[in-house]
């Protein structure tokens, strides 16, 4: 089976404190594309970064910036993220008004993704499933990096692939959390053709990076 498997770091785990170096490093080392983890100590249980550290890292790759937005509201903010940058601009379907969050992502002639937290059917996803250009999977609550892969997302994966197989366009199926070589197998075997990976992507520090990305590519 060949499959063409995106990797996609998440920037969570780089070293913040030169963070140009790291997007250079990963651009480098094989990254498809920067998976940018958004978080406001309100949605989730932690704080990141906004949309002014995209638009500090923008100038040092060309590679789709996958902005991930674990906040609530998401809607008073697209504008701002799709001026630093973003690519694709991924919300949640637990935040409210899901529907118009993804038809506003898609004036601004991007792509729009819908992430479901480990508590969300896959059925939650068709009556929004026009709308999108990529599903994540969150394989852990989300958060935090460095957590354990919640097995009993497997099923979820495989189901949502399904869904996708009915559709005549092209929509990506992401998994977010706990990726690691062990993992990593699996959730592709379910169905998966992006991963995000933080901790597993800078194990072992630079010099790594692009054998750690290849072996969660499969190769
Ligand atoms: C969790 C974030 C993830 C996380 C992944 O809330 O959305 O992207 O950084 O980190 P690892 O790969 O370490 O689980
Ligand atoms: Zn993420």
């Amino acid at each position: 089976m060949s499959k063409n498997i995106l990797i996609s770091p998440s920037i969570l785990a780089s070293d913040f404190s030169k963070l140009g170096e790291e997007i250079t490093a990963l651009d480098k080392a094989g990254a498809d594309w920067m998976h940018i983890d958004v978080m406001d100590g309100h949605f989730v249980p932690n704080i990141s970064f906004g949309g002014c550290v995209l638009n500090a890292i923008k100038p040092y790759t060309k590679k789709t910036m996958d902005t991930h937005l674990m906040i609530n509201p998401v809607q008073p903010y697209i504008d701002d993220f799709v001026k630093s940058g973003s690519d694709i601009i991924s919300a949640h379907i637990e935040t409210p008004h899901i529907h118009s969050t993804l038809q506003k992502i898609k004036s601004h002639k991007i792509k729009a993704g819908v992430v479901l937290n480990p508590g969300t059917p896959a059925s939650a996803i068709l009556p929004v499933i026009e709308l999108v250009d990529l599903v994540l999977v969150m394989t852990v609550n989300p958060g935090f990096g460095g957590q354990k892969f919640l097995y009993d997302q497997l099923d979820k994966i495989y189901e949502i692939r399904e869904i996708i197989d009915t559709c005549s366009r092209h929509i990506d199926l992401q998994v977010d959390g706990g990726i690691t070589f062990e993992t990593a197998p699996l959730a592709i075997e379910a169905g998966a053709n992006v991963l995000v990976a933080g901790t597993a992507t800078f194990k072992g520090g630079v010099d790594a990076y692009a054998d750690n990305i290849s072996k969660l590519r499969g190769g």
